[in-house]
């Protein structure tokens, strides 16, 4: 069976909306962990618009597997060496961006990406380089001497028609070729309870990482019992 990983990012998006405390994204995870959830994800993001510092923190101290997303920026690298994630993926970042677009440029960046996964490496930290299903990326990641890649599912799932088989044609493609190379493959980005069985048709696939479909179904079939509790209190 695939491993999931959560990314609880949302949880903190709902919070942030009222700059209030609730609801805490550990709350969320520890409910994931003991339902059998391999990992929890969060993403680090350099302006902090849901996950902050201090859910970073609380996180790693209290969940077995944390997968702590984050650019590969000297900030970020250096949060995780005193935190210490179980495991960091490196995801490239834009300010203006809704959620990460497209997969990390590890050939173009090669010496700086390097160094950063060998700094994370030396932390004891396992390092995954998010990236599209693109061969010269792929060898460019295992060149990093990074263990695992993610295979970038966005486009694959916000597509339609032959344009959608073309990028799951793309993603196994790249999934056999990480594999041959020896990296361990997971995947992420819009997955979501409908396109899920498409792909488990991603071959050699060790983990998926879903976040807002997850957390959005959960607003749904979590409805009954918080408006029944709140009813409780009213009587
Ligand atoms: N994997 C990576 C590397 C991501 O950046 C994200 C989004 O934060 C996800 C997985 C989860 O994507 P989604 O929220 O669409 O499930």
């Amino acid at each position: 069976m695939l491993k999931l990983g959560v990314n609880v990012d949302h949880v903190a998006t709902v919070r942030e909306a009222r700059k209030v405390s609730y609801p805490n994204p550990l709350d969320a995870a520890i409910i994931c962990e003991n339902l059998g959830a391999f990992g929890i994800t969060a993403h680090l993001r350099e302006d902090r618009r849901h996950i902050n510092d201090n859910d970073l923190k609380n996180l790693c101290a209290n969940i077995k597997r944390v997968n702590m997303e984050m650019a590969a920026t000297e900030e970020m690298v250096k949060i995780a060496q005193e935190l210490k994630p179980y495991s960091s993926c490196l995801v490239p970042e834009k300010r203006e961006e809704l959620t990460t677009e497209g997969g990390l440029n590890v050939a173009g960046n090669f010496d700086w990406i390097t160094e950063c996964v060998q700094k994370l490496q030396k932390s004891e930290i396992i390092v995954s380089l998010f990236i599209d299903p693109d061969k010269e990326q792929i060898k460019a990641a295992k060149d990093t001497g990074a263990e695992y890649i993610e295979l970038h599912t966005g486009k694959f799932c916000d597509t339609i028609g032959n344009e959608r088989q073309n990028e799951l044609e793309r993603l196994i493609t790249g999934a056999i070729y990480a594999n041959k190379l020896g990296l361990k493959v997971n995947a992420g980005h819009g997955i979501h309870y409908e396109n899920v069985k498409d792909i488990l048709l991603i071959p050699h696939l060790l983990e998926l990482n879903i976040g807002h479909s997850i957390i959005s179904r959960a607003v749904i079939v979590g409805m009954n019992q918080a408006v029944q509790e709140m009813l409780d209190l009213l009587k």
